[in-house]
């Protein structure tokens, strides 16, 4: 093998070694396959890979249900102070990263992705007052906290301490970097205010943090696709929309004034989360869902290889590549590239363009439709790339009432001809369809153990009272379940946890000491109708305002 062609074996070995300056922990199926769990810790994951639970039972209960013998932690919520200067930890926690720095030491990071309108703001619906508003963007974005080793060898967050930050989509100030920057297509634009709807995301190899800026429409509109905003911001806050709809970095060691990217160069749409590999021939990969119906599956090879010697300065990578959608009934990568596709230039497409109407772009060459392709995962260990499809179904009963209702949803395997993340081509099958049988429903997060079972967690409407025939007046509250994926246990889903009245669980990260599942606890009380009416008043109880937060699960 030539200095330059990288296995992707070597790639984890690389990443462990990258690891002793830039550690990063559930970055990656590459980072949790590295050869030494990041850091080492003092007993085994026992229960997460061998399974060794009973199934946690079916609940429509305000509370955390968990297998018999574990109990759940609150550990950050909704409103905490995070520093001396008074910012506080946003609403609707989705996404979060552990960045251990060193063994006893390290950052958390979350996503904020929307708000609980009348827990922001007090008001149930819009208009906005400029102050409602401001509010509003405020909760949104994500929250960098520190993190600590405690004695007896736990991992928490420190609060308040002035390290931690927030970045916001009210004042931060984000840096736009690739083809699209100062381009006609953002206004001119090298810098954006504000970065909101933030859903999943993944960690670079080079151990920052991304974060995917997902149905921002809802806030800003988009010209694109002709959407009106749903939660009209006041007039004296619009922005341009085409500022909005990014993969973000966030550094968290760099300068306050250094910290944020929007990197134009990934495309602009509902970006759910993004998972990174390294090519056969060394070149970083990035795997990406655009979270709406009918819109595709992306990926992004970079110019250049990875260079793990070079830090932070990978960062150039996600500025200069090519940006491919999945055409999934033959199997190929489609290049979004105007140099290659007389069709995009014939339409008006230059780099800077295809990076902001990128959708546009993917149906002009072709790309697959395909049924709200959500979180994307790369295999610890095959390397395969799996695709939650939330609202996918095998029969054609697509947009008919019974549709939206049903169980649905789908998760879907990806398999690069040769293994290599660099390939062109690609098998794509249903992996686990979401049935009464199967024990899956509109499965949208999805995440490793260190070894190679799925954890996926649902994402289904919660009503006051449930629709006939729905997920959930079948299965009841949301849910997270573990599915083997390889072995005599393939493909079979074992409930783990079930979450309070109308909430979702978001991000399941196994802890560095590898004797948690840590997982947000997002939108409790989703779906209530009044002041008078709350579903949920998790995790306080009593008559207190429900509150999305941050647990631990572990053994007692
Ligand atoms: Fe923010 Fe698609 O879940
Ligand atoms: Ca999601
Ligand atoms: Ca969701």
């Amino acid at each position: 093998m030539s200095g330059l062609q990288v296995s992707r074996r070597n790639f984890l070995r690389t990443a462990a070694f990258a690891a002793l300056t830039v550690p990063a922990h559930r970055a990656t199926a590459a980072w949790l396959s590295s050869p030494q769990p990041i850091p080492p810790g003092p007993g085994q994951p026992s229960w997460l890979e061998t399974l060794d639970f009973t199934p946690a039972p079916l609940s429509r209960e305000d509370r955390v249900v968990v297998p018999e013998g574990f109990e759940s932690e609150v550990l950050l919520r909704f409103g905490d102070m995070l520093n001396p200067a008074g910012d506080r930890y946003g609403d609707h926690n989705d996404y979060l990263a552990i960045l251990p720095r060193g063994d006893r030491e390290g950052w958390l990071w979350v996503n904020h992705e929307s708000v609980t309108l009348p827990l922001v703001t007090g008001s149930w619906k819009p208009p906005l007052t400029l102050a409602q508003s401001s509010d509003c963007l405020r909760a949104m974005g994500g929250s960098a906290l520190r993190l600590q080793r405690l004695p007896d060898g736990r991992w928490r967050p420190l609060l308040p301490d002035r390290r931690n930050f927030r970045l916001d989509g009210f004042s931060s100030r984000l840096r736009l970097t690739g083809p699209a920057a100062g381009s006609s297509w953002v206004r001119g634009a090298h810098h954006a205010i504000g970065s909101n709807s933030n859903c999943g995301g993944g960690i670079t190899p080079w151990g920052t943090v991304c974060s995917g800026e997902e149905n921002v429409q809802e806030i800003w509109g988009d010209l694109e696709l002709g959407d009106p905003p749903l939660r009209p911001i006041h007039p004296e806050l619009a922005r341009p929309s085409e500022h909005y709809g990014f993969i973000v970095e966030i550094d968290p060691d760099a300068s306050p004034r250094r910290r944020f990217f929007k990197h134009t160069a990934l495309g602009r749409f509902a970006h759910e989360n993004v998972a990174f590999n390294l090519t056969r021939d060394g070149r970083l990969a990035a795997y990406m869902g655009d979270d709406r119906d009918k819109q595709c599956l992306y990926k992004f090879i970079s110019r250049d290889p990875f260079r793990p010697a070079a830090g932070d300065a990978n960062r150039r990578l996600l500025t200069d590549g090519t940006l491919y959608v999945a055409e999934t009934s033959l199997g190929r990568w489609l290049a979004l590239d105007p140099a290659q596709q007389p069709a995009l230039r014939n339409a008006g497409f230059d780099r800077a363009r295809v990076c902001v109407h990128t959708r546009t772009a993917a149906r002009i060459v072709g790309g697959s439709p395909l049924d709200r392709p959500e979180d994307v995962e790369i295999h610890p260990t095959t390397g395969d790339v799996f695709v939650a499809l939330t609202a996918w179904q095998p029969v054609a009963q697509k947009h008919t009432e019974k549709y939206f209702a049903a169980v649905a949803g789908a998760i879907a395997r990806l398999r690069e001809a040769g293994g290599d993340s660099g390939s062109l081509e690609f098998e794509w099958e249903i992996f686990v369809p979401g049935s009464t049988d199967t024990g899956l429903a509109w499965p949208d997060n999805l995440a490793w153990t260190p070894s190679s079972h799925l954890m996926a967690s649902t994402d289904f409407a919660q009503k006051p009272t449930p629709v006939a025939d729905s997920s959930q007046s079948m299965f009841g509250n949301n849910f997270l379940v573990v599915i083997p994926t390889l072995g005599p246990r393939a493909g079979r889903v074992f409930r783990f946890a079930v979450a309070p009245c109308g909430a979702e669980f978001c991000a399941p990260t196994v802890s560095p000491d590898l004797q948690e599942l840590w997982v947000n606890v997002q939108h409790p009380g989703d779906g209530s109708t009044g002041p008078e009416a709350w579903t949920s008043h998790w995790p306080d109880g009593g008559n207190a305002l429900p509150r999305s937060a941050l647990i631990a699960i572990h053994k007692t």
